[in-house]
């Protein structure tokens, strides 16, 4: 029996700003726990826009702005006096070039636990290797943990970032088209890796690639250019509904692929 959905996030009303340019304009979308929500549509729509306002990873933008509410279990991130790390520690991010930090494999896992102040070397290789295992690597590089994470192959170099983002333990991961960098076998790691991550976590997604969405995702939020180019959400729905019976012509049509 699958678990009753269990509301994570909320995005309420959310217009975007980048100085005076509205990158997204007025989205409201809820994001289940432990599913997997798409975020697709049009290069320039503003995925990357709406997945980073899940996280606050835009305030570091001057000029950026944002209107609305994004509820993470029913508290406002942006609401006075929230605490942005938490958030961020709360809501973590992988993104599209694998991005490992100059350091050991090891490094770059335990780098999250140290700093919010772990130093017990046996706390440390229990989280690593927990990690490492959770991100499908472990098997991979048990045996040459002090190497460089820049050492490994682009697919791995993922998989490590996933193992450092899930290190320190999130409630949501952001993923920003994590495989499209990736050859296909290493594309279909990471979405198995994802499937299996989200009996732990809520899993937001954007991806450029419709059967992508399509294979792993439960839902799917689908945004559109408007004529001002401001992004905006035009279907949102349980994937496979939204694959087969579009409730928007635009979405069919896109999904159909006549434009995008
Ligand atoms: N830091 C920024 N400063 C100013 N404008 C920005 C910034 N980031 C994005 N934009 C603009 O906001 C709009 C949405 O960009 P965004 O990166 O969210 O789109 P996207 O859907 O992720 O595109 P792609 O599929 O190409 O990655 C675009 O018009 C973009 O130029
Ligand atoms: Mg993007």
């Amino acid at each position: 029996m699958p678990e009753p959905l269990a509301t994570k996030m909320e995005v309420q009303n959310i217009s975007v700003f980048y100085k005076d340019f509205k990158a997204l304009n007025d989205i409201s979308l809820p994001i289940y726990a432990n599913r997997i929500t798409a975020i697709i549509g049009p290069s320039g729509c503003g995925k990357s826009t709406l997945l980073r306002s899940l996280n606050r990873m835009n305030d570091l933008v001057p000029g950026h702005r944002l209107e609305g509410k994004v509820l993470l279990d029913g508290e406002d991130i942006y609401a006075p006096n929230v605490d942005v790390v938490d958030v961020r520690r709360r809501v973590g991010m992988v993104f599209q070039r694998p991005n490992p930090f100059p350091m050991s494999i090891y490094d770059n896992v335990a780098f999250g636990p140290r700093l919010y102040g772990i130093k017990s070397k046996a706390v440390l290789d229990e989280i690593v290797e927990k990690s490492l295992r959770g991100a499908a690597l472990w098997d991979d590089v048990k045996d040459k943990l002090k190497q460089s994470g820049m050492a490994l192959s682009g697919g791995q170099q993922q998989r490590l970032c996933i193992a450092r983002a899930i290190a320190i333990e999130p409630e949501v991961l952001l993923m920003d088209e994590p495989a499209s960098a990736l050859d296909p076998v290493a594309t279909l790691r990471i979405e198995e890796l994802a499937i299996r991550l989200k009996e732990n976590f809520t899993i937001v997604i954007v991806t450029h690639n419709m059967q992508q969405a399509a294979r792993i995702s439960d839902f799917t939020a689908f945004l559109m250019m408007n004529e001002e180019r401001a992004g905006e959400l035009v279907e949102f729905g349980d994937t496979s509904t939204l694959f087969t019976r579009p409730k928007d012509q635009r979405t069919e049509d896109y999904i159909t692929g006549r434009f995008g």
